[in-house]
């Protein structure tokens, strides 16, 4: 594996699923691997938990880390074929990546859609730029279209909490104040469709993601009818991909509350709005796992690098 980018390359998601768990448990097993290598984190977006994850995953692995806010401290990149650049932007990625790939064995990209063209978030150029110009591996921190650390996560999370051989999964589409990618949803049915489990989308109409990402899995526009005998729920906002990037009125209520919670564990990949989409009960109630979810972050992070490391 030379680079990370989509959760499609990965062929035996059982394996990397046993084998994230072996780091947990001893996170340190391989603290020589990355000494005296370095990794380069790029924001062009925030972030807490894939920025922190990704450092503490590089640190247990011996390796040093270098963040880089992109959008706000470093040079606008320009991203264009043959362009005049006489406008905002002051360096061409040709540039950017290759020296970057001076300072750094690993990078790694997070760069959110615009969320205007979809024919240009799903071209994916910011990471496929990055990966043709830089002669070093790219992980993706999320792109456009996938976040494929967070579903490996998700599926090392649902692997751990599960009680039976085949759980019950819904993803829910949730409501939300501001217009969200779809990386997240995108690359967590991916991962179900890996996974041993019996999968359904909620979502209202109108929000269907991607069919081509779907494709035969059961959606659902009654989120009470989905939900029944979940045995997790993961909650999750995204925009409307047919009205690409735009809010529609949806008029029954999508927030997830502790009375149709049940007995299901609560799953999200956080940040997430408390009251908006899901209620304070259900977030600080036995059921959420959004902590444990996020610790598992780091072992995720921890295996795609180890993967990254010994492929170099
Ligand atoms: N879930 C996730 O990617 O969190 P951050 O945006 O904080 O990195």
């Amino acid at each position: 594996m030379k680079h990370f980018s989509s959760i499609s390359q990965i062929d035996d998601l059982n394996l990397w699923i046993n084998q994230a768990l072996e780091i947990k448990k001893n996170p340190l097993q391989d603290a020589d691997l990355g000494r005296n290598k370095t990794i380069g984190l790029l924001f062009f977006n925030s972030s807490l938990r894939t920025r922190l994850s990704t450092q503490k995953a590089a640190t247990n692995l011996g390796m040093h880390s270098i963040v880089l806010n992109v959008s706000k401290e470093a040079w606008a990149i320009e991203f264009e074929d043959g362009t005049i650049m006489n406008g905002s932007t002051a360096e061409h990625i040709k540039e950017a990546a290759a020296v970057l790939s001076q300072y750094c064995d690993v990078i790694g990209l997070r760069a959110f859609p615009q969320l205007v063209d979809r024919v240009k978030d799903e071209s994916e150029h910011i990471l496929k730029a990055f990966i043709k110009y830089a002669s070093v591996p790219i992980i993706n921190m999320e792109s456009s279209t996938e976040h494929p650390l967070q579903a490996l996560t998700d599926a090392i999370t649902i692997s751990e909490f599960k009680t039976k051989k085949r759980p019950k999964v819904v993803l829910s589409w949730c409501p939300h104040t501001k217009v969200l990618p779809h990386a997240v949803a995108n690359s967590f049915v991916m991962t179900m469709q890996k996974m041993d489990v019996d999968f359904v989308i909620a979502n209202p109409k109108g929000y269907n993601l991607n069919p081509a990402i779907t494709k035969d899995i059961k959606i659902e526009h009654d989120q009470e009818v989905a939900i029944q005998h979940a045995d997790f729920i993961y909650a999750k906002n995204w925009s409307s991909y047919e009205h690409y990037g735009r809010i529609r009125k949806v008029k029954s209520n999508w927030m997830i509350t502790q009375e149709k919670m049940k007995d299901a564990k609560f799953m999200h990949c956080l940040p997430v709005r408390r009251n908006v989409v899901v209620e304070d009960s259900v977030l600080d109630g036995p059921n959420s796992i959004v902590i444990e979810q996020s610790n598992n972050r780091t072992f995720a992070a921890q295996l795609v690098l180890k993967k990254l490391l010994q492929h170099g």
